[in-house]
């Protein structure tokens, strides 16, 4: 297992292998398509609706995903895109009560799960390459896919990641703290660019909601965004996924109305740096919760 971690480490810092497949066809029509890939047996409707897959202390090699979920003008983030995702397990196998989950994409068609690195299995005599099984869909339309890891060596063998099909699936993987893993894997899905009835260019929300939070992973300090459509009393809060307040950016602060823009140290309330993980930030106004956003620290 730690071995297999390293050559994938060492493969995706020797190679370039990302660039040279352009993730992104931003002046296509429907060019940046994200490809289907075959469904597997081991799919189960009603997973839960938890962001991370991984029971704690399962073994393995933490990861995170973060990615967006885009229309298909290749640009528009789509809202509310349901995201099912299922793997192996370290050792290969899959689990009717673990490693599987749903999360939903937010007003930036974001998503993130925190898992562990997906096993490889037998099929026939050669291994799978490491995969995450993806079921994405919005409005009328549903996507089946997998996504791979740059440097995996069992992509070459493998009849559907070996596809060209599939080069744009294949996500490089980057180390964070305490060696655990990130990658971004964005989807480009066969749907009309809508948000709230609105195309998104210079949309102002009537609601009070967090626009961006950047970077996302974010490992030494990130900034949020946040749209106020008029004067009121703020706070945001950082979450952990227990729903325990780590840290309080802002406290009650009368703001005006417009964009606001503050920094997140990568640190809780006691000075101290944020465990890797998934957190969440959330928007309060007039004391009640008004929108909120995950973030990936790492
Ligand atoms: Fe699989």
């Amino acid at each position: 297992m730690k071995a297999n971690r390293r050559t994938i480490i060492k493969l995706l810092s020797a190679s370039g292998a990302a660039s040279l497949f352009g993730f992104k066809a931003l002046s296509g029509q429907a060019q940046c398509l994200t490809t289907d890939d075959i469904l597997g047996p081991f799919y189960l409707p009603g997973a839960p609706e938890i962001a991370q897959f991984a029971p704690d202390g399962a073994p393995g090699t933490t990861t995170f995903i973060t990615g967006t979920v885009y229309a298909n003008d290749c640009e528009t983030p789509v809202q509310n895109a349901k995201v099912d995702v299922w793997h192996a397990n370290d050792g290969g196998g899959y689990e009717d009560e673990h490693y599987r989950g749903v999360v939903y994409t937010g007003d930036n068609g974001q998503y993130a799960f925190q898992t562990i690195l997906p096993g490889k299995y037998l099929n026939g005599a050669q291994f799978r390459p490491r995969h995450f099984h993806y079921r994405v869909s919005a409005l009328s339309s549903e996507l089946t896919t997998q996504i791979y890891f740059e440097g995996d060596t069992s992509i070459p063998i493998d009849p559907w990641a070996s596809s060209p099909d599939a080069a744009e699936r294949i996500i490089p993987l980057s180390e964070g703290q305490q060696g655990s893993l990130h990658g971004v894997a964005d989807i480009y899905l066969d749907v009309e660019p809508v948000i709230n009835g609105q195309k998104s260019q210079g949309f102002s929300p009537k609601r009070p909601i967090i626009e961006h939070v950047i970077p996302n992973p974010m490992s030494t300090e990130g900034k949020v965004q946040v749209f106020l459509p008029e004067a009121v009393s703020a706070s945001l809060l950082l979450y952990n996924l227990h729903g325990k307040a780590v840290k309080t950016i802002i406290q009650r602060q009368q703001m005006a109305g417009g964009r606001q823009q503050w920094s997140i140290p990568n640190e809780n309330q006691h000075g101290l740096r944020l465990q890797p993980g998934i957190y969440i930030v959330q928007l309060q106004v007039d004391g009640r919760p008004a929108d909120s956003k995950r973030l990936i620290v790492v």
